[in-house]
């Protein structure tokens, strides 16, 4: 087993949320892989308020040694108004070396597979210089879920998982390099 530590992002943290399902969906098929150290990582569980608006040195403490201690990223993104999540967003703007120099995949779902929102996504991450693999796992409100809300991916989607995982490994390994 490499060294490699992958974190698995939620990045919805509403009440009723499917994001939990889709991460350890990812997460079962990644630790048969034996190629790195995935972890599930909550958005919800750091308790971060609108940046700014609060005093969240302690939060923001967690979340950025939760980042540093990550060599890559897994982004569970879920379609808000044709982008991501205000929480992701919100976390995302917490970091910024912590980012720095790193890899990551994109999951999503909406009804068109969360492709606004991915794509909002890889704009975003070009300015904190995290690398974003091209193979994108895209699930859909109406195939891959029963009635929107119970995790029922189609096999399908094995092949594109696997493949974004292959790229997202080699190059985390190689951004380490520089790091
Ligand atoms: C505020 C809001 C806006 C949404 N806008 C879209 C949208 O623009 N496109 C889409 O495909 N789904 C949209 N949806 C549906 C979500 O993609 C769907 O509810 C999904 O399950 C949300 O992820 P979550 O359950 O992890 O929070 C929206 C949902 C919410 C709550």
């Amino acid at each position: 087993m490499s060294d490699l530590k992958i974190g698995i992002i939620l990045g919805s943290t509403r009440e009723g949320r499917v994001s939990p399902q889709v991460g350890q969906w990812i997460k079962s098929i990644a630790d048969q892989r034996g190629d790195a150290h995935y972890e599930i990582v909550d958005i919800k569980d750091f308790n971060l308020p609108l940046l700014g608006e609060a005093d969240a040195s302690e939060q923001a403490g967690r979340w950025n040694e939760k980042l540093a201690s990550l060599d890559g990223f897994i982004f569970i993104v879920q379609e808000y108004n044709h982008s991501i999540s205000g929480a992701l967003k919100n976390a995302i703007d917490y970091a910024r070396e912590a980012w720095n120099n790193k890899a990551a995949g994109i999951v999503s779902y909406g009804s068109v597979g969360g492709a606004r929102a991915a794509e909002h996504l890889r704009g975003i991450l070009g300015e904190l210089l995290v690398a974003d693999v091209r193979v994108h796992p895209a699930l859909s409100l109406f195939t891959d879920f029963v009635n929107g809300t119970e995790f029922k991916p189609q096999d399908l989607h094995l092949t594109n998982v696997n493949q974004m995982l292959d790229q997202l490994i080699a190059w985390s390994k190689a951004l380490k390099t520089i790091r």
